[in-house]
């Protein structure tokens, strides 16, 4: 009796700390560049480096959103981002893509591949797997409209989450959610229900900028992501609902009423990522552009450095994460040496947390 007395503070102590969710922030990252050409290790690093470094960055950006488990141009190889991201400590947010295929069996031999390479390095970052990326939306009539591509109805997406709930069956990923990314009008569309029913948790893309049916000038930008949001919020019922793209682009034509400038990035950010980093889930649309199929500009860092094209400090009092990355004589490198720094900091950590849990165990 006298050891449980004793002993069940720490223990109620280490559960709260273990029941704690973390709250991921991130950019999404392509697999190529707008040349087509492949992404490889070192382009990754150097984007998972930048991320971090940010100047005036509201907390920590250390997550990442991918598409494909796959390296471009080849058949079924692991991404390079996954090297990448273990070398630098990044959380994945894993994709499969799902779009003009019958199959995804390269997608999950790719997965596989990780697993058996890189066993618990790799799957302890992984956050959760996105079984596609807005492929309702290119079969909607508004994707149709926008010559956004080849899409992928509900029934695919279904079966294909299916199929990779059994692949993870048994490894090291099996007790991560499974979900699926989508743009809000997907999520909200009552035909594609039985995505919802069968998934952990929505990803959703929203954009502002892109609702040109609606005034959507800048002023009006946090009503329209809220009103959105809120649609997505209750088609989701009780399952979680995570940002996976959203932000405004710098650069580019203007869509509706909406015009792309540094101002409006900063002010999109100031309503939208300032009330919602820490608090859910967001993979910010971008850190650098690489997607060949747009002209908009929505890269935050300045060609992958820490210098950033619009000003990320969050006001007081926004509830945003503290800022962090104050000291501007400070780039990429020397922060990549902090970073160092901050990993063998926290290795101490997890070092005590093993030594307590082993203590209490036995
Ligand atoms: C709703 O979703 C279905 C199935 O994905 C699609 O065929 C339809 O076009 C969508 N509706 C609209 C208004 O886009
Ligand atoms: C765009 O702004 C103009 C001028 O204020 C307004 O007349 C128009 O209705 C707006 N567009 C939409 C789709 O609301
Ligand atoms: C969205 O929902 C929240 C919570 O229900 C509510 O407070 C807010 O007014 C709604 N916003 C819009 C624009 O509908
Ligand atoms: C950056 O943004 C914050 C919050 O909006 C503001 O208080 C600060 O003055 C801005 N800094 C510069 C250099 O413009
Ligand atoms: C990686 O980052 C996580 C989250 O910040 C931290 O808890 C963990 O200790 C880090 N891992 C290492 C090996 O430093």
């Amino acid at each position: 009796m006298v050891f449980v007395s004793r002993v069940l503070p720490f223990l109620v102590v280490i559960s709260a700390v273990a029941a704690q969710e973390r709250v991921y922030q991130g950019f999404n990252s392509g697999a190529f560049f707008s040349s087509n050409k492949p992404k490889v290790q070192s382009d990754f690093e150097d984007e998972f480096n930048a991320a971090r470094a940010l100047h005036f960055s509201p907390g920590t950006f250390s997550s990442v959103r991918l598409y494909t488990n796959v390296q471009t141009g080849t058949t079924n190889t692991p991404i390079e981002a996954f090297q990448a991201a273990i070398n630098t400590n990044t959380s994945m947010l894993l994709g499969i893509w799902c779009s003009g295929t019958t199959t995804i069996s390269n997608e999950l031999a790719a997965l596989k591949s990780a697993v058996d390479k890189f066993g618990t390095k790799f799957t302890d970052l992984v956050i959760a797997i996105s079984v596609g990326s807005e492929d309702m939306y290119r079969l909607s009539e508004s994707g149709i409209e926008n010559n956004a591509g080849i899409g992928a109805g509900p029934d695919t997406i279904v079966s294909f989450i299916r199929e990779v709930r059994t692949a993870i069956e048994g490894t090291g990923l099996a007790s991560k959610p499974v979900g699926h990314v989508d743009s809000w009008s997907a999520w909200a569309n009552s035909s594609n229900e039985a995505v919802i029913e069968e998934v952990d948790f929505l990803g959703m893309d929203l954009y502002p900028y892109y609702e040109k049916d609606q005034d959507n000038r800048i002023e009006n930008a946090e009503a329209i992501f809220e009103d959105l949001h809120n649609r997505t919020l209750s088609a989701a019922g009780n399952k979680p609902v995570w940002i996976t793209e959203t932000g405004w682009p710098f650069d580019g034509p203007t869509s509706g009423n909406a015009t792309a400038t540094p101002e409006n990035s900063k002010a999109y950010w100031d309503t939208i990522a300032c009330k919602y980093l820490g608090r859910t889930n967001v993979w910010w649309y971008n850190l650098r552009d690489t997607n060949p199929a747009i002209e908009e500009k929505f890269a935050v860092s300045k060609a992958v450095s820490a210098e950033t094209t619009f000003n990320l400090t969050c006001a007081a009092g926004s509830g945003a994460p503290a800022t962090i990355n104050t000291d501007l004589s400070k780039g990429v490198s020397s922060d990549k040496k902090d970073g160092a720094a901050q990993l063998m900091g926290s290795m101490g950590m997890v070092g005590l947390v093993a030594v307590l849990s082993a203590v209490f165990m036995l």
